[in-house]
């Protein structure tokens, strides 16, 4: 019988945003993956699950999977095939592999190269995946600033984008979200104010949100250049035209 890969969103930090389903698939599965960026870097969705694990009574196998944090696009192929097909010959066995993912597996993670290799490469396995609670809804709850209404459009970008490119997205956004850092937030300021946004508009900038270490800035973009921003890479920024 053909085993599945079970694409497992674990929520933004906080074990208690961890879905009911979830949950189930991390007390049965027969292999627990955990991505990582270098085989010594400790993994945050795994430190997440760690207490369901515990409660386990059978000892899952956890698998961890090096996708290396590289630009070289051959090197990054290679990668996601050889991961592919280790998960592959395991549920050619019959087993059931949960990758956990931080936030949803959907939403910017290297869930997606593999799930998009899987169906490439080994169309035969079965393929399941369970939606989390994404960092970008969890800053919106903790900074309270709601990312949309009405017909309000909501943007999200990265803070690889260049910022001539951020000019032109932020003529036509009513609220613009920034993942992947702050290191450029205060650079960016002045791009978003000359495209719509004013120095009134409301920020916040969320880092490490609903876990232990958790920061909230709130303010309008006229206090961001006074800001302390620590160049922390699980951050997110909000900005809203206007609050009503
Ligand atoms: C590779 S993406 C992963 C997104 C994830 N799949 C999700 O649904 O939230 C990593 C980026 O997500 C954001 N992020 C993830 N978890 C976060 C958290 N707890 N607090 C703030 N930002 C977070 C950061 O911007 C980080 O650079």
């Amino acid at each position: 019988m053909q085993g599945k890969l079970v694409g497992v969103g674990v929520g933004p930090g906080d074990p208690e945003l961890i879905t009911v389903k979830a949950v189930k698939m991390l007390k049965t599965a027969d292999v627990i993956s955990i991505p990582k960026a270098h085989e010594n870097k400790p993994s945050l969705a795994l430190a997440i699950v760690k207490q369901i694990l515990k409660g386990r009574e059978n000892i899952p196998e956890l698998l961890e999977l090096v996708f290396p944090m590289t630009k070289d696009k051959s090197e990054l192929k290679r990668s996601w095939s050889q991961n592919a097909q280790i998960i592959a010959e395991k549920a050619k066995t019959g087993k059931t592999i949960a990758f956990i993912t931080l936030g949803d597996p959907m939403f910017y993670s290297t869930f997606i190269y593999l799930c998009q290799r899987m169906k490439e490469e080994h169309p035969e396995v079965n393929l399941e995946i369970i939606p989390g609670v994404t960092s970008l809804t969890a800053c919106a709850a903790v900074s309270k600033i709601p990312l949309a209404e009405k017909n309000e459009v909501v943007t999200i970008i990265t803070s690889g984008i260049e910022s001539d490119k951020i000019g032109e997205i932020a003529k036509h956004a009513s609220s613009i979200v920034l993942l992947k850092g702050s290191k450029r937030l205060k650079e960016f300021v002045p791009v978003l104010e000359k495209s719509g946004f004013t120095k009134n508009s409301t920020i916040a900038l969320v880092r490490r949100c609903t876990m232990s270490e958790e920061k909230a800035l709130v303010g309008t973009l006229k206090d961001v250049k006074k800001w302390d921003i620590d160049d922390d890479y699980f951050s997110i920024s909000i900005i809203k035209e206007k609050t009503k």
